[in-house]
């Protein structure tokens, strides 16, 4: 493989501009010389996972546009708001020719004149750099009316988002796209059937889209042979936290761990801190589930983290020494999906209170083994019962860490014999397994 498929501007200075970033020869390719259906095909073979999030195959959510009912939407997913997730922000802002390429095959490909970009709130810079590539591919005739001289038209355009998380959520995005609040609609129908404007709508990651111009370059074969069988090609990951080096780095997926990303010379040349260990890694920002050191050899494809029982997601991998209070950590992130449940459901809306609240008592002493208890049954009772998964999400973060960390809740629990520092529970948890039990069991509800 080339050193990068996406991070290309590392090195290729002022690639940004298109007189480096040369030709569309991808999406000259598409236009003049494959049907809309052997673009779907090519990518579709190329096995290319969605970047987003839930890794779905992209030429398959491309094949299920339906041919019959226009106009056609494309929507690249720009909001990248999952805590430590900066990649999209990269790509825009450094090689944003491979993103617009990328959607407008997209475009051609599933009939689409129309795609809007969707861009965080906080993305101004960035907005102004994509604006700037839109403008130069328009005047180079690959977007607007007549691309490449052929009867397809393309028409691209920016929308900044005013901040909010849940509209990262395709359907809270498409609420958002035509002005109304950036709430979840119910599905299905998926917006691949009904979506903006209640048209058929493609929705994908500006990762995804940057991978795109490759597959028709290089053809779906040549990119099968990065990564690995079910997960292809290369990713980036973000990492961030008490590393060394925190960035983004990019690596075929499936062939590096956890280890490598966070020790590795190429990557996070280990802990910030000389002597810390990691205690943690949050491997999928604030959503998935966190994981212990246990999990440093797992390697980073789709399949592999899922077997570790946490998730890949948009790969924005936070490491944790073992300096940190896991109680404290778990009520910030909590912290984080109280602020930004959208409200319109009841469990999530109501559930991420009561989670901050029991954090709140418990950090401040106030709580007791019931509390501690209770605050895992308003977890699992979020479970299952919400419109979007936000809410699912929120409970990952508390359920993960009393898993690997139950010894620091109890430690804080007022009915707890003795009330030992966190750090100091953790400690004696792992030596002996069944330390938690020093404290009054008896005084915790059973469900
Ligand atoms: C709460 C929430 C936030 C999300 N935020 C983002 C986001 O910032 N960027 C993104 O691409 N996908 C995000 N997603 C996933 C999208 O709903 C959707 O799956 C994705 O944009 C599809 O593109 P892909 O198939 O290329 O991954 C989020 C999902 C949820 C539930
Ligand atoms: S789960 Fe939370 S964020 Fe999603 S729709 Fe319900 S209230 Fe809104």
């Amino acid at each position: 493989m080339d050193k990068y498929v996406l991070l290309r501007h590392r090195d290729t200075p002022d690639i940004h501009k298109l007189s480096v970033y040369g030709e569309y020869t991808a999406l000259q390719k598409a236009v003049t010389t494959l049907t809309p259906e052997q673009v779907i095909n090519e990518v579709k073979v190329s096995g290319l996972r969605g970047r987003g999030g839930a890794g779905f195959p992209a030429g398959v959510k491309w094949s299920f546009v339906p041919k019959d009912r226009l106009p056609h939407y494309v929507t690249v997913n720009a909001d990248e708001s999952e805590p430590g997730t900066f990649k999209d922000r990269e790509l825009m802002e450094f090689n944003p020719h491979q993103v617009i390429e990328g959607a407008a095959i997209a475009a051609y490909a599933v009939g689409a004149t129309r795609v809007y970009h969707y861009l965080r709130g906080e993305f101004k810079s960035v907005a102004r750099r994509m604006q700037a590539a839109l403008d130069e591919a328009y005047a180079a005739g690959y977007l607007g009316q007549n691309v490449f001289g052929t009867h397809v038209e393309i028409q691209m355009f920016l929308h900044l988002g005013a901040g909010a998380y849940i509209c990262g959520e395709e359907s809270a995005l498409l609420e958002s796209l035509e002005g109304k609040r950036g709430q979840p609609r119910l599905r299905p129908p998926f917006p691949a059937v009904v979506g903006l404007y209640n048209q058929p709508t493609v929705i994908n990651n500006t990762e995804t889209m940057a991978n795109v111009p490759y597959i028709l370059n290089h053809g779906a074969e040549a990119y099968k042979k990065l990564g690995t069988e079910k997960s292809p090609g290369t990713k980036i990951f973000c990492l961030s936290g008490m590393v060394k080096r925190p960035g983004n780095y990019e690596a075929e997926l499936g062939k590096i761990s956890f280890r490598d990303l966070i020790f590795g010379e190429n990557f996070g040349q280990g802990m910030m801190v000389e002597g810390r260990n990691v205690k943690a890694i949050l491997p999928s920002g604030a959503s998935g589930p966190i994981v212990t050191e246990a999990a440093l050899d797992v390697l980073l494809d789709y399949e592999s983290v899922a077997a570790a029982g946490t998730i890949l997601g948009s790969a924005s991998v936070i490491v944790l020494d073992d300096s940190i209070d896991m109680v404290w950590a778990a009520g910030k992130v909590t912290h984080f999906f109280r602020h930004e449940s959208c409200g319109k459901c009841t469990p999530c809306r109501e559930g991420t209170y009561w989670m901050e609240k029991q954090y709140q008592d418990i950090l401040k002493g106030k709580a007791t083994l019931a509390d501690v208890q209770l605050l895992q049954d308003v977890a699992q009772q979020i479970i299952g019962k919400c419109l979007c998964p936000l809410g699912e999400f929120a409970t990952s973060p508390v359920l993960s860490s009393f898993q690997h960390f139950q010894a620091e809740y109890e430690a804080r629990a007022t009915d707890a014999k003795k009330v030992v520092p966190a750090k100091a529970a953790s400690a004696k948890a792992a030596a002996t397994p069944t330390a938690a039990k020093t404290a009054d069991t008896k005084a915790v509800p059973t469900t």
